[in-house]
């Protein structure tokens, strides 16, 4: 898809709420797109008044009556009586950008949840882009952040290592509470790509830190450190998940079911030998720590040169299973950090995969063939402990 497609397709996502269930699989390019887009604002008028008009305010524009005429308009497209009242075990808050309902910002309505409440939250987010920094305290567990398609509905940032005192901050989105869940949103971090040797440029879109965290049919948009899959039991379902610097890192124990997982690492020529990025970095540092990254049924693809994991911490702990590999992934696989110790204690396994790059005769002598007993406990929801609190996609 060209970078023009891919960026009409999100803004006419944007343009009409009615539309909001078609679901879009976002292109590479839409990174690109999202980085060049303040650029855009100002020198497109077309695009400016879109931007306008569905994606916020700009003060000095608010003659009130255009104002509140056009909210009328785009306020007439929702449901009656939304969000709908509380019950016994849920409560819903709605947000949308035009004013249309209880908030115009996604941390506005995180602020508004009570801590520690025992009830769900849902966040009902509308279409947009939401150029904002979100953070969910860990006083409050419990709440979903409900999209509109991964396509529709995203939060969108630019922090770095550099401008946030370390990659670990640099996340548009960073959860710290347990039991977050999150449906049909994109999450991104539009800061410039890293070109090769940068210091400071890792940019995380976001950062999952609280227990028991589900994402079912979201995008995570980023180069370098996209994903932080920090610490505690997490589950992706359906998701799309781009970058090209360890860009699925951190000590989680997660499981990725049929997940998208797109390289946008530079594309090495032909007859060049370098390595450009890597799919994983998982940061297990002892054997006493039950944690690991399973892909179960995922499919790798896109551009550059790339590993399937490299070995953060010497314990690193990565399974793939059934998983679709292009010849992007390097044929010894994964890399060791550059430290012959960690051979001895990383787990490295591979089990039914398919794909050019999933050829393992010239894999890397520490890595795995799993054989059925040893996949096994990597292949579904006991890998979490899923029977303890993994809810049903309703
Ligand atoms: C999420 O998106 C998928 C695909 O567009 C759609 O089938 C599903 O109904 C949506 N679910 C929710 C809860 O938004
Ligand atoms: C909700 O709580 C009220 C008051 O405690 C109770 O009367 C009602 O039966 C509950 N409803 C449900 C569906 O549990
Ligand atoms: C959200 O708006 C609805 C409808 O106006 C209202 O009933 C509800 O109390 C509001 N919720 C919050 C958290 O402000
Ligand atoms: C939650 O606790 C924080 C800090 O203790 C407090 O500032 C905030 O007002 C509380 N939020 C709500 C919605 O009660
Ligand atoms: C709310 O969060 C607490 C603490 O994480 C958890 O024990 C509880 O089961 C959650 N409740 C719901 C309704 O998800
Ligand atoms: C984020 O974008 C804004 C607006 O384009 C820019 O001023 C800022 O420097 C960017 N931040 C980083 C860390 O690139
Ligand atoms: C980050 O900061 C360091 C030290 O100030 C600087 O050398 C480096 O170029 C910066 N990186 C980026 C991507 O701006
Ligand atoms: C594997 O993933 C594909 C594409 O995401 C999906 O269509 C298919 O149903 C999945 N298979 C299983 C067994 O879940
Ligand atoms: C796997 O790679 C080896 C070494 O490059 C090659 O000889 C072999 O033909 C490949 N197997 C398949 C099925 O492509
Ligand atoms: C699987 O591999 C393990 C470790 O090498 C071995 O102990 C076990 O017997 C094998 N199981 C099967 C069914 O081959
Ligand atoms: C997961 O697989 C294991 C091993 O095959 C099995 O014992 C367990 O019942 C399965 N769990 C679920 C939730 O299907």
């Amino acid at each position: 898809m060209s970078l023009k497609r891919a960026s009409l397709t999100f803004l006419s996502s944007l343009l009409v709420v009615s539309i909001a269930t078609q679901f879009i699989v976002p292109s590479q390019p839409c990174l690109k797109y999202l980085t060049d887009l303040s650029s855009i604002i100002t020198s497109s008028p077309i695009i400016s008044t879109v931007i306008k008009y569905y994606l916020g305010d700009h003060p000095h524009d608010h003659h009130h009556h255009h104002h509140k005429k056009a909210k009328d308009s785009i306020c007439d497209s929702f449901p009656p009586d939304f969000p709908p009242p509380d019950t016994n075990t849920t409560s819903i808050f709605c947000v949308d950008q035009s004013g249309c309902c209880n908030f115009t910002t996604v941390q506005s309505a995180v602020d508004a949840v009570g801590n520690f409440s025992q009830k769900r939250t849902i966040i009902w987010i509308n279409s947009g882009i939401y150029f904002e920094k979100v953070m969910v305290p860990r006083t409050k567990p419990n709440i979903t952040f409900q999209g509109q398609g991964l396509g529709s509905t995203a939060i969108v940032w630019n922090d770095t290592a550099n401008s946030s005192h370390g990659t670990f901050y640099s996340g548009s989105v960073q959860v710290f509470s347990n039991n977050f869940i999150a449906k049909n949103i994109s999450f991104m971090n539009v800061a410039p790509m890293p070109s090769p040797g940068d210091v400071g440029a890792q940019a995380v879109a976001i950062r999952i830190a609280g227990d028991q965290a589900a994402f079912w049919g979201c995008g995570f948009f980023g180069a370098q450190d996209t994903l932080h899959d920090d610490r505690g039991r997490h589950y992706f379902r359906d998701c799309f998940i781009q970058g090209s610097i360890d860009f699925i890192f951190g000590d989680g124990r997660s499981l990725y079911e049929n997940c998208q997982l797109i390289s946008i690492a530079s594309p090495v020529p032909v007859g060049q030998k370098s390595i450009d990025g890597a799919v994983t970095a998982h940061g297990r540092a002892s054997k006493d720590e039950n944690t690991g990254f399973s892909f179960v049924n995922c499919s790798i693809g896109g551009t550059g040169r790339i590993w399937l994991g490299r070995a953060w911490r010497p314990f690193s702990r990565v399974v793939f299973a059934y998983t679709t590999m292009t010849d992007i992934i390097t044929p010894e696989g994964w890399n060791d950090f550059n430290d012959v110790t960690r051979d001895q204690t990383i787990f490295y396994g591979e089990y039914m995969c398919s794909g050019a790059g999933a050829n393992m005769t010239l894999r890397a002598p520490y890595v795995q063939r799993l054989n059925d007993s040893q996949a096994s406990p990597f292949l579904n929801s006991s890998y979490i402990d899923g029977d303890q609190w993994l809810q049903p996609f309703l």
